[in-house]
């Protein structure tokens, strides 16, 4: 039913300079894969075959990521080393990739506003390849678009942290509807431990109704300058509906140096074969 799901991947992953000087954040691999490949591969297995990534100037290598090598299948064609080449074979025959630049870095609200000319007037999945997510089920935009189907709005997907943590992202709170569900009254931007109202954040996994394009437009800068999702979320929650989702699954912070080591630990250990 969800087709589409946009990738804002135009971030410049400062946090692992000199790494990103020249090469995208989002290509950083987690053993042998990049990061937004597991992104990519979770929608897939949703059902969003259409993967919109919103880009920026020096991200060229992901596109390049997500399009055939001539060359390199060329050089590899029957011999033993094509087995290194069958996850993204798999991902390019069954996903199709569009993308579109944004100029300015102006927030998260602003790269999926950027993302609307993509996407159109449909329901969509967003990822945000820093959180890394692993469940052995379905993966947790599977189990989202599974809920779109009950409650027919948007969701977030949340996870319980530390309150020491939770100025680190966008928090929520709401109403229990039942095990791990909450319809959402409340959402901030990056609280400071005294004001957060929980200590549920918003991991980066989304399903959006696409009314959020026009409540973007609308949303001035708020945390950081920016234009924060979170603020749009908000206006669609008290105008209508929200739901935040305690998903299933292990979630790596891979936009930080220790859950990046973390999850390079966890993938070679227990999902990485080597060929
Ligand atoms: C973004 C969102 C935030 C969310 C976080 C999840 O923040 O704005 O609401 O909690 O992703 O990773 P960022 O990490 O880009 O600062």
């Amino acid at each position: 039913m969800i087709k589409k799901c946009l990738f804002p991947v135009a971030g410049y992953g400062t946090r692992f300079l000199p790494a990103t000087k020249s090469m995208p954040k989002e290509m950083l691999p987690i053993v042998n894969k990049p990061l937004v490949q597991y992104g990519v591969e979770e929608a897939i297995a949703a059902g969003m075959t259409t993967c919109a990534m919103v880009t920026g100037r020096g991200k060229r290598s992901i596109a390049d990521h997500f399009d055939i090598s001539f060359e390199l299948e060329h050089q590899i064609s029957g011999t033993g080393k094509e087995v290194y080449l069958e996850s993204i074979r798999n991902v390019l025959d069954k996903g199709v990739f569009t993308m579109v630049r944004q100029r300015e870095m102006k927030g998260l609200g602003h790269a999926i506003l950027t993302g609307e000319a993509l996407i159109g007037s449909e329901p969509f999945g967003v990822v945000l390849s820093d959180d890394l997510c692993i469940n052995d089920g379905p993966g947790v935009l599977s189990q989202m678009a599974e809920l779109y189907r009950q409650f027919r709005c948007s969701i977030v997907a949340i996870q319980e942290v530390p309150v020491e943590e939770v100025h680190k992202y966008g928090v929520i709170a709401g109403e229990s509807l039942k095990d791990g569900i909450f319809r959402v009254d409340e959402m901030v931007e990056k609280p400071d431990a005294a004001s957060a109202p929980s200590n549920l954040a918003i991991i980066g996994r989304y399903i959006l109704t696409p009314d959020i394009f026009d409540i973007l437009r609308e949303t001035p800068p708020g945390a950081n300058g920016e234009v924060q999702l979170t603020d749009a979320l908000q206006t669609q929650a008290r105008q209508g509906c929200v739901m935040a989702y305690k998903f299933s699954g292990r979630r790596f912070d891979c936009g930080s140096v220790p859950g990046f080591v973390e999850a390079t630990n966890f993938v070679y250990e227990h999902l990485y074969s080597q060929q």
